[in-house]
């Protein structure tokens, strides 16, 4: 392609639908990881007191120069995913200089009204989430590499668990509609498929809120300590 062609490319609604299901993949692909990784919050302590999520956590330290490739690699994701999304909106509504008089919901879904601010929310999230359990400058009691004691202490402040939890929920509408609007704008829309591809989504969402909430209320019930 030449670069011409590539900058068309970027440049039209297709292109950017793209960049939107490329980085949403890797995104997707980022918070199963991440899940399956917190999940061993519910491995006890061996007899001598080292958790398991403690090793996990060293040991994605020890990664060293390629952690820094991931988490590089992750914010360009990131980046790419809101930039490209505020453009494909300022192109809609460029489309569309005088706003609709009556709007008709009627192929929309409450998951897809809401992308516009469950992404920016998801956003702010990911700020306090790194200041919270990353930096833990918004930690009541943050230890380097304690991941075990960083989870629960910072789940035992009601307000944090409110927030993660609310978060997760955003998260879950936001990935429904994402993997659902990623298979239509890469053309798989089959009447044979398309229940399937949104059973796929709702099941991928379903998974990651439940699995990610899990996790605050374990530990406000006092099943995790
Ligand atoms: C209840 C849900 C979650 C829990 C308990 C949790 C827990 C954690 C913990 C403990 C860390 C620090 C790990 C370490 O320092 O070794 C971390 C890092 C991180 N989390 Fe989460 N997380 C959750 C949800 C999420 C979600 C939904 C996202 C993204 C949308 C996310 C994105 C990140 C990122 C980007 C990092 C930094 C990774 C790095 O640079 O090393 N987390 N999380």
């Amino acid at each position: 392609m030449s670069l011409s062609r590539a900058g068309r490319f970027i440049a039209a609604p297709i292109g950017k639908k793209v960049i939107m299901a490329v980085t949403g993949v890797m995104l997707f692909g980022f918070v199963v990881m991440h899940l399956i990784g917190n999940l061993q919050i519910y491995i006890p302590a061996d007899a001598n007191g080292h958790y398991q999520i403690d090793a996990y956590g060293q040991a994605l330290r020890n990664l060293g120069e390629l952690l820094w490739v991931a988490r590089l690699a992750l914010l360009a994701a990131v980046i790419l995913h809101i930039v490209t999304a505020i453009q494909l909106s300022l192109q809609a509504n460029a489309a569309r200089p005088v706003a609709y008089q009556k709007k008709d919901n009627a192929h929309s879904t409450y998951a897809s009204r809401t992308m516009i601010w469950s992404g920016p929310i998801i956003g702010l999230f990911i700020v306090y989430h790194l200041l919270h359990f990353t930096g833990g400058q918004l930690h009541p009691d943050f230890k380097d590499l304690s991941v075990h004691h960083n989870v629960v202490r910072g789940f035992q402040d009601p307000l944090a668990s409110l927030v993660y939890i609310v978060a997760m929920l955003m998260l879950g509408t936001h990935l429904y509609h994402g993997v659902w609007s990623m298979f239509q704008s890469v053309g798989v829309n089959h009447p044979r498929y398309t229940p399937h591809l949104k059973l796929f989504a709702k099941a991928a969402a379903a998974f990651l809120v439940i699995g990610n909430i899990s996790i605050p209320i374990s530990v406000m019930a006092g099943l995790v300590k």
